[in-house]
């Protein structure tokens, strides 16, 4: 396994719409390998997910994944989750604004509104079709991670880009009070 080099914002990978995988490719080895990669390289730099793109891999894949995350500290826990060629329902039009940041962005959180409930299609690392909901945080970080499959940074969903900052700052003027739905 390896710890994979992640593309910053500006490289045009994480502008471009990603490939979808060919359901015969995923039990191959190499393939396997590169999902064992991502999930160690999301586990080495405390991310709560990883789009393939952002390992410079054009391909719709995804990881995702929080235990006791020092960088989202008060976030639930969500088991390891690899969907590939992940496709997206809104469940709800009721959105809910929370502090978002991004391995291809390091160092920066900002206010974005995502919707509160999704539906989840896709194949998982076994190449079986999974479907599921997801709520509150983890829909969240769905929408953000399928996004990136899409060429799009949560940059692009805000609402108010002064909200963007850097998290020394953000650390101690905007962690408290709790974020509020949006209107
Ligand atoms: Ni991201």
């Amino acid at each position: 396994m390896a710890i994979l080099k992640i593309a910053q914002m500006g490289h045009p990978i994480l502008r471009a719409v990603a490939a979808p995988v060919d359901p015969a490719e995923i039990l191959e080895p190499g393939f396997q390998e590169l999902l064992n990669d991502m999930v160690e390289t999301l586990r080495d730099y405390d991310g709560a997910g990883l789009a393939a793109p952002q390992v410079r891999e054009g391909i719709q894949v995804v990881a995702i994944e929080v235990r006791h995350n020092r960088r989202y500290p008060e976030a639930p826990t969500i088991p390891l989750t690899i969907l590939i060629n992940p496709q997206v329902t809104t469940l709800t039009d009721e959105r809910v604004a929370g502090w978002e940041g991004c391995l291809s962005l390091p160092k920066l959180r900002g206010l974005v509104g995502r919707h509160r409930a999704v539906e989840v299609e896709a194949l998982d690392r076994n190449g079986r079709p999974v479907r599921f909901c997801a709520e509150g945080f983890f829909a969240t970080v769905v929408q953000h991670e399928v996004d990136h499959l899409r060429g799009i940074l949560f940059v692009d969903r805000m609402d108010d880009l002064r909200t963007l900052a850097f998290l020394s700052e953000w650390e101690r003027y905007w962690q408290t009070p709790a974020p509020t739905p949006c209107s």
